[in-house]
């Protein structure tokens, strides 16, 4: 092992790895990259850097660029800081249609702020996403783990209005 840094992949983030470890065959470890990428997201402030990725590689002994490539594909992985509250707004076709464009406008006027940046009180940051399969609810938005659809501009208020 040749960590930069002192490993994150220690005590409950290792014992939460590892049982996905366990799903797989001896020799196919990587098949945890996905899970992995997002326990130590989450557990080291939101967003992945190259030493977080480069000890994930190490510890599911695939190469640095396997996991790059992974992390960089889907968007429920970070690369820049994010605020408390995640507010992924999907901007594929059926919600563009309905007006996503407008909601991601009244985002940037509410907190002064462009998609993948964070507000002044760190507590929001936007992000324009690819289509979240919530076609029939257009526009909609996923906040955490929730998902909110058939927004307005007033409903997006209300709902953050409504968040910790
Ligand atoms: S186009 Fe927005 S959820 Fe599918």
């Amino acid at each position: 092992m040749n960590l930069k840094t002192d490993s994150v992949i220690t005590g409950s983030v290792k014992e939460r790895i590892d049982r996905w470890v366990a799903r797989y065959p001896d020799d196919q470890k990587q098949s945890a990259v996905m899970a992995s990428l997002r326990i130590v997201q989450e557990t080291q402030g939101g967003h992945l850097t190259p030493d977080l990725m480069d000890q994930i590689a190490d510890y599911l002994e695939m190469p640095p660029a396997a996991v790059y490539e992974v992390a960089t594909f889907y968007s429920n992985y970070e690369h820049q800081p994010v605020g408390k509250h995640k507010v992924c707004v999907c901007n594929s076709i059926s919600c563009m249609l309905r007006g996503s464009e407008e909601i991601i406008e009244h985002l940037e006027n509410r907190f002064d702020i462009k998609p993948g940046e964070v507000s002044k009180d760190g507590r929001f940051s936007i992000k324009k996403v690819e289509c979240l399969g919530a076609c029939g609810g257009a526009p909609m938005m996923q906040v955490g783990k929730t998902y909110y659809e058939n927004l307005t501009e007033s409903s997006v208020d209300e709902i953050l209005d409504g968040l910790e």
